[in-house]
């Protein structure tokens, strides 16, 4: 993956779903709204999600999140993919990656989507109950999970961004869950 560790990082930020102000205090990143929908396959597995965005004061704001597994899962594949949005539509933007996250959790390589799962887990896992190897189930939540406690510099273009999270069993034949987390990246800074 033939990406900057500049670009890495703003993809980083971008999947937290919260709001973020850059190190340089130039540019901005907020997340508007979060979308959960489950799959009709996964809906014989998973039950009772929600996902929303809370707002922690004016210009915070952080990801709440739960949903209760029915059944053990012990395959699932994650695939993430970033789209930047022209003045119509979303389209791909560098990121399109897939994981099997019970393998990551096991220890075993999974190639360059490693580097991107490594950073993801080491920043929600203290926000959440999602850092154990697999099987997963029951509840599984994450609360009031914000952006990084240090700013990072980043550096991307101003714009709409979406980042989509499909969670799979076994296959990309099966789809489960797809996450959406939809954000702006603006100039002006929203300070606290
Ligand atoms: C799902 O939510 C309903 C209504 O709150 C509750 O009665 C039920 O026990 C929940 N199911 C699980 C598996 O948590
Ligand atoms: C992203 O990757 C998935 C899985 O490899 C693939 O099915 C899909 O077509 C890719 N999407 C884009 C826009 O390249
Ligand atoms: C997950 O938790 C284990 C045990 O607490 C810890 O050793 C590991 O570093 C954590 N992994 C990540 C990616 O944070």
């Amino acid at each position: 993956m033939d990406i900057s560790k500049n670009t890495f990082r703003f993809i980083i930020l971008l999947a937290t779903c919260a709001l973020l102000v850059f190190a340089d205090y130039r540019n901005s990143l907020r997340i508007c709204k979060i979308e959960c929908v489950i799959s009709p396959l996964g809906r014989l597995r998973v039950v009772n999600e929600s996902c929303t965005i809370k707002a922690m004061s004016r210009y915070r704001t952080a990801i709440n999140a739960d949903a209760y597994l029915l059944e053990p899962f012990d395959d699932v594949l994650i695939n993430m993919q970033i789209f930047k949005k022209n003045s119509v539509t979303y389209i791909p933007y560098l990121v399109n990656i897939t994981v099997n996250i019970c393998k990551f959790l096991g220890g075993d390589s999974v190639g360059a989507a490693g580097f991107y799962t490594r950073f993801m887990i080491g920043w929600v896992n203290k926000y959440s109950n999602v850092n154990h190897s697999c099987p997963y189930s029951g509840l599984l939540w994450v609360r009031n999970l914000e952006p990084f406690a240090d700013k990072i510099p980043v550096f991307a273009p101003i714009g709409d961004y979406r980042l989509d999270l499909h969670f799979y069993q076994s296959s990309l034949k099966n789809l489960l869950a797809t996450v959406r987390g939809y954000g702006t990246i603006k100039l002006k800074p929203y300070m606290e």
